[in-house]
C-alpha cells in the first residue's frame, strides 16, 4: 500500500491510499479524482492519463517503455517530467508520490 497525492490543476489536493500493483491511473480512477479520463483503460494507447511526477521523484520511477513515450507525444501540455498514468505501478517504495493533473487531458480542437 502506498499514499499517492493527487493535484489538481487548480491546486486542489487528493491524499489517497493506493494498493501494490495498481497504476497511479487507477488509484485516480478507483477514488473519482478528476482530471483523468483513461480513454483506452490503461493500454497505452491514449495519453489521457497524462500525469506531472513532482520532480523530486520522476527519476525514482525509472524510464518509460519507448511505447510510453510515443503516447506522450501526443499528451496535452507534457513536461519534462510528464509520464502516462497507467505505466507507473505502485508499490511500498513509491509511498509519498505526487503527481499533477495537467489542464486538460487531450489537445482540443477549435474550429
Ligand atoms: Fe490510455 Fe494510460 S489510460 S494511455
Amino acid at each position: 500500500m502506498a499514499k499517492i497525492t493527487y493535484i489538481e490543476h487548480s491546486g486542489t489536493e487528493h491524499v489517497v491510499d493506493v494498493a501494490n500493483g495498481l497504476t497511479v491511473m487507477e488509484g485516480a480512477r478507483d477514488n473519482n479524482i478528476p482530471g483523468i479520463e483513461a480513454d483506452c483503460g490503461g493500454a497505452c494507447a491514449c495519453s489521457t492519463c497524462h500525469v506531472i511526477v513532482d520532480n523530486e521523484w520522476f527519476s525514482k520511477l525509472g524510464e518509460a517503455s519507448e511505447e510510453e513515450e510515443d503516447m506522450l507525444d501526443l499528451a496535452f501540455g507534457l513536461t519534462h517530467t510528464s509520464r502516462l498514468g497507467c505505466q507507473i505501478k505502485m508499490s511500498d517504495e513509491f509511498d509519498g508520490l505526487r503527481v499533477t493533473l495537467p489542464s486538460a487531458t487531450r489537445n482540443m480542437l477549435v474550429d
